[in-house]
């Protein structure tokens, strides 16, 4: 029986150092302790010892069940501790990782130059004034004394809702809003859509922007006009650019003028900026017509002034050197994060 027990604890010791997991030591402790187990069906034959060796072999019993327990206690904690370590590694939340990114918005280019237009004429004393996109036919041409068979009011150039009502095709609706409301003196800005029935091309959107501005008052004059925009260009461009006043014709001013910049990238000379003429034009402007200041309820004969209007779009393009107006309006964030 000796021998047996000795066995016994040899197998349980291969066996429990063999073990993978907890729960096969949990088998272990029925196969040896269990009603049926090993251990037990030795113990049930102690009856068949004789007197002397009884206790002999009933102590090695007992040192052989602690002895297994033992064995399978340290075992256990060192199965339950690796199973532990090996759970928590697969359940890990790695807090040390990078967050995700956060992606600043910036200005679209169309509103910085907006931005650096406006700081520009608040400088100069202007406030900004803002009008309808819908407009009436009569902002929109005939108090700007458009005359009625002018081109623009045709229904192919101009979006109409009704005999009434469009979407105005410059800001200078804007202009007689502002007239109509306020006594001179008067020092505007107003940026904002104007619409067209153009085909979209590289420089053509049926949607846009322009800046309309408006001064009036007494002894305004011409002068004030080109002093004004030469300092505008001046900010806006650079000591060294040039400006050039072509006649014009706009129906709500007279004179009427375009202005031209100097190419500031090939100074003058002619490049494929400026379609080689070393030029570019920029706005429209003029002296305000004296049936616009009546038709406003303005006394020409006391009052004068001037306007100016121009694209804001394009002022974009030729700043950051775009070369297609589309991609201010696509708003595709690759090629906006650019500016
Ligand atoms: N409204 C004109 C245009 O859209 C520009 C302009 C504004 C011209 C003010 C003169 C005075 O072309």
């Amino acid at each position: 029986m000796q021998e047996k027990l000795e066995q016994l604890l040899a197998a349980a010791h291969e066996e429990v150092d063999a073990a993978l997991h907890s729960k096969a030591l949990q088998d272990l402790k029925v196969k040896y302790f269990g009603k049926k187990g090993h251990l037990t069906e030795v113990m049930k034959e102690m009856g068949k010892l004789s007197k002397e060796e009884r206790p002999k072999i009933g102590q090695l019993a007992n040192k052989v069940r602690t002895e297994i327990e033992a064995k399978i206690e340290d075992k256990h904690t060192e199965l339950s501790e690796r199973e532990l370590a090996e759970k928590l590694k697969a359940e890990a939340i790695d807090v040390t990782l990078p967050a995700k990114e956060f992606r600043r918005g910036g200005l679209h280019p169309s509103t910085q130059t907006l931005n650096t237009l406006i700081d520009i004429f608040i400088g100069m004393g202007y406030t900004v004034a803002e009008g309808p996109e819908v407009e009436t036919v009569k902002h929109n041409f005939d108090d700007l004394n458009s005359p009625i068979d002018h081109p623009s009011r045709s229904q192919s150039d101009t979006f109409y809702f009704n005999a009434e009502l469009l979407l105005r095709t410059h800001t200078s609706p804007v202009q007689i809003r502002t007239m109509l409301n306020n006594k001179p003196p008067i020092k505007i800005i107003s940026p904002g859509r104007a619409f067209r029935k153009d085909e979209i091309d590289a420089t053509h959107s049926p949607m846009f922007h322009q800046i309309e501005g408006l001064v009036v008052g007494e002894q305004v004059t011409m002068a004030d006009l080109k002093g004004t925009l030469n300092e505008f260009v001046r900010i806006l461009f650079g000591e060294e650019v040039k400006t050039k006043f072509r006649p014009h014709y706009f129906p709500f001013t007279e004179p009427s003028a375009e202005m031209d910049v100097s190419c500031y990238k090939c100074k003058g000379e002619g490049c494929k900026f400026c379609g080689n003429s070393g030029w570019i034009e920029i706005l429209g402007c003029g002296m305000v017509h004296p049936n616009v200041l009546n038709n406003c309820g303005i006394d020409p004969e006391k009052y004068t002034g001037f306007a100016f209007g121009m694209g804001l779009d394009r002022l974009t393009l030729l700043k950051y050197e775009i070369a297609d107006i589309r991609l201010l309006f696509e708003n595709d964030v690759r090629f906006l994060a650019q500016f």
